[in-house]
């Protein structure tokens, strides 16, 4: 099966049905102070503008200074896993040019940047002892991020699992693995958190465990039955719980931490009260897996119903720690999985079937949709009651290509950025309470599946080389800050 058609299809997979759900609607969300909201054509004064990156994506060095081998070190070496068989060996060298690369953002004018901490190279096996190395490494990527006047958010788990944890444990199999990482989290926060004021859990738990132990598209490439796979997204959950409190026990105090979420995208078909509660609810119930037990510490009953008899096993206690408080809410958010429509069955809600037509991007998985990053972060803050929301990820492939002049003229970057910033301003104009905005990505890395083969970043990578080249979407971000508007 390949990644493009079953990324497509995960919230069919991974999601619950319509049929047969229901659940209370929650409450209003906070509104922030008037004074805050974008006016008259820009975002709200003070509003975050960062790119995003991940350790194995961007680092290479995968057998420098001690760092262990990782769940994907191995995936990408069996044939066939990988569109262009390349893999994160080298990437982008990111571990030795990171000096350059922080030039490159803030040369962008950017305050902020995410980046990830790869777990194997701070403990190799995982868990045991620590590699000073490894941590020394964040230590300077901190350090000169500072010093260029950007703030480092910190991803704890963007998807390279310690390989030892694997074979030792089954990896998120086993809550043992659940565990390990609140140690290690604890550690990262205790030797980082004097300098990193926020730091995320687990990026995307939505994709991560259907994607590699549902499907066996990602690593570690295993395919378990439906009940495992809940199992293990409960076990996510737990990761996401016990690395808040490590996190909160180990980290300077203030240290703000939440969850970086590829949300299951339900937007209303039509802006009709009826088709936005129907959203609502939905948005609610196709995340009744994750992001609304972290939120809120409980499983939806719809949620159990439907699950049955492949429900997660939990306690009560677990359940206390998922729902440890969270300073803010991180959303990836690229394209629609339902369009949503009221309905007099279950719930009260139905997800349409996409047409074929649906227009996309260069990667066939990325629909596009500017009013979901209008929609999602409006319905998550009522459903969840929060007042700080991040786009933690949002941007574009495109089929890049360098013209004789030496330019890469990617208008339909600039199209889908222009859009969906257009329809986010609109949402902070309401005082939907979204606090910053992460462009995936600052520059082309390892699309993990897809290898090389699809270039997210806003600049240019030669691969060969090395050399990073602006596309003309830097200039038209760097417009987007310097006049903190949409309209650039
Ligand atoms: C997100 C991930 O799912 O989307 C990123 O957090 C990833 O790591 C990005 O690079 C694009 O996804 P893909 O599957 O096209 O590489």
């Amino acid at each position: 099966m390949s990644a493009k058609v079953s990324r497509r299809q995960l919230a069919k997979i991974a999601g619950l049905s319509a049929a047969g759900i229901a659940s209370p609607l929650e409450g209003a969300g906070a509104k922030p102070a008037a004074a805050l909201r974008g006016g008259s054509g820009g975002f709200p004064a003070g509003f975050l503008w960062g790119t995003a990156t991940s350790s194995y994506q961007v680092e290479g060095a995968v057998n420098e200074d001690g760092r262990g081998a990782s769940i994907w070190d191995k995936f990408v070496r069996i044939p066939g896993k990988i569109e262009d068989s390349s893999t994160g060996d080298r990437a982008n060298e990111h571990y030795h040019r990171y000096k350059e690369d922080i030039a490159l953002i803030k040369d962008l004018g950017c305050k902020a940047y995410r980046f990830s901490v790869a777990w194997p190279r701070v403990f190799p096996d995982g868990d045991g002892k620590p590699n000073p190395k490894g941590i020394d490494f964040y230590n300077r990527l901190v350090d000169e991020l500072l010093k260029n006047g950007i703030e480092p958010w910190m991803t704890l788990y963007h998807w390279d699992l310690p390989q030892s944890l694997q074979d030792r444990f089954g990896g998120w199999r086993s809550t043992e693995t659940c565990k390990i990482f609140g140690d290690y989290a604890g550690y990262v926060a205790k030797h980082l958190t004097d300098r990193v004021k926020n730091v995320f859990t687990l990026n995307e738990s939505g994709r991560f465990v259907q994607f590699g132990y549902g499907l066996g598209i990602d690593a570690p490439g295993v395919t378990l039955p439906q009940a495992e796979v809940n199992q293990i997204r409960h076990n996510s959950a737990l990761a996401h719980g016990l690395a808040v409190q490590a996190v909160r026990a180990h980290g300077r105090r203030g240290t703000r931490v939440g969850p970086a979420e590829n949300i299951d995208v339900c937007v209303p078909a039509i802006d009709t009260p009826e088709h936005v509660r129907a959203a609502e609810i939905a948005l609610r119930e196709m995340n009744a897996g994750y992001l609304n037990v972290i939120m809120t510490g409980k499983y939806t009953d719809a949620f159990l119903k439907y699950a049955g008899a492949d429900a997660p096993k939990y306690t009560d206690a677990e359940l206390k720690i998922i729902g440890s408080p969270v300073d803010f809410l991180g959303l990836n958010i690229y394209a629609p999985q339902n369009y949503v429509v009221p309905s007099d069955q279950g719930a009260g809600f139905m997800p349409l079937p996409i047409p074929k037509s649906f227009p996309h991007m260069s990667s066939d998985w990325l629909r596009i949709a500017p009013e979901t990053i209008y929609w999602v972060p409006k319905l998550a803050a009522k459903i969840w009651k929060t007042d700080a929301i991040y786009i933690t990820e949002n941007g574009t492939s495109s089929d890049d290509v360098v013209t004789p002049d030496g330019k890469i003229y990617d208008t339909d970057r600039i199209m889908y950025l222009r859009n969906y910033l257009a329809q986010l301003q609109r949402a902070t104009a309401e005082g939907v309470p979204v606090r910053g905005y992460f462009l995936w990505s600052l520059m082309d890395n390892f699309e993990w599946v897809f290898g090389l083969s699809k270039r997210f970043g806003l600049y240019h990578v030669n691969f060969d080389t090395q050399v990073r080249t602006p596309k003309l979407s830097a200039s038209f971000y760097r417009n987007v800050i310097a006049k903190n508007a949409a309209g650039a």
